[in-house]
């Protein structure tokens, strides 16, 4: 299946088809010098199946996990790319999740002004949200995505046989931002978190996800209002994740984020779904900690937050919260520390 994320002449392909990992070079322009950045966490043969089929591919594995995304690795994948020659007409294709993506995609966005970008994802959560729409980020000082640049991929290329690999935990990690598509946009889609086997709805669910994400980026490429909903319980996700990293993966935040920030109605219905996924619906972390990460995340927004909140399924609606009220909305669901 082929999607076109129409933006002018940044417009791009998603195309979505089983196998297509192996034949890569069928769907990328890989008759160049590639540097492939993946993660330890990613099976190998993932990546080669990428550098192989390049006319000259070289490969940067980093660690996995979020402490990747920071100004070392970063500069690793330039100088890899500046001592092999890499030249502007050359590209960078990243295999691999969402960490993966941030930081490839910010290389190919600054090496030499910009060179092309391809995201291979192999997650759930990069397939169904990280993949498209042009976030590139490296984490700084502590503060998450605070370096970054919007850097559409030329083209992102979805195998979902690669999740017969992951483990479990992974694809519930993942499910978490498709809830959180279906929660704010598609209350179909989430009946079929409510009712059905997610794994066994797996392309449904990603080609569902990826539809409102690409309407959503079209809407508002660079964030400046409706690409907001897509934060929906990443605010107080985030905190939490600062305030526990690394026990849990950032999914499971934002199921912890979303949380509080849903009518009693929804919660009702978020709940059950949560549990079925095997997402955490309480965590014991430290609320001032938290918090802390919260206020220092939206520093600048003169003590307000533009919140997402979910009062029906399938619609949302962004309301302007000072930081204690926000705070007060984390403390009704969570409670004070113990
Ligand atoms: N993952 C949120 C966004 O792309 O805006």
């Amino acid at each position: 299946m082929i999607m076109t994320v129409d933006l002018g002449n940044r417009s791009y392909d998603i195309i979505t088809e089983r196998g297509s990992l192996h034949h890569a070079a069928e769907y990328l322009d890989l008759d160049r010098k590639v540097m492939v950045v993946t993660d330890d966490g990613v099976p190998e043969e993932y990546a080669e199946a990428v550098r192989a089929a390049a006319k000259d591919g070289h490969t940067v594995t980093v660690a996995q996990g979020e402490a990747s995304k920071c100004f070392e690795q970063y500069q690793r994948i330039l100088s890899e790319m500046l001592s092999l020659g890499f030249g502007r007409g050359d590209c960078v294709v990243a295999v691999g999740g969402g960490v993966c993506g941030d930081l490839a995609g910010f290389a190919a966005a600054t090496y030499m002004r910009g060179v092309d970008f391809y995201n291979v994802p192999t997650t759930v959560l990069s397939m169904v949200d990280s993949s498209v729409g042009g976030k590139t980020a490296i984490d700084f000082r502590g503060v998450k995505n605070v370096i970054g640049a919007f850097k559409q991929p030329e083209r992102v290329l979805i195998d979902a046989d690669v999740l017969k690999t992951l483990p479990k935990r992974q694809i519930s990690n993942g499910f978490a931002e498709a809830v959180k598509m279906a929660l704010t946009f598609d209350e179909e889609l989430f009946s079929v978190f409510e009712t059905e086997d997610p794994m066994s709805y797996v392309d449904k669910i990603i080609t569902r996800s990826l539809l409102i994400k690409k309407a959503v980026v079209e809407a508002d490429e660079t964030e400046k209002g409706l690409r907001r909903v897509l934060n929906f319980g990443h605010t107080i996700g985030h905190g939490i994740e600062a305030a526990v990293s690394p026990e849990l993966y950032h999914g499971e935040c934002v199921a912890l984020g979303m949380l509080p920030m849903c009518s009693d109605k929804v919660r009702a219905r978020l709940l059950p779904v949560l549990s079925k996924l095997k997402l955490p619906t309480r965590y014991d972390f430290d609320r001032e900690k938290a918090f802390e990460a919260i206020t220092h995340d939206k520093k600048g927004g003169g003590g307000f937050v533009k919140a997402i909140v979910v009062n029906e399924v399938g619609s949302f609606e962004e309301i302007k919260m000072t930081l204690d009220g926000l705070y007060g909305k984390m403390i009704s669901y969570y409670g004070e520390n113990k």
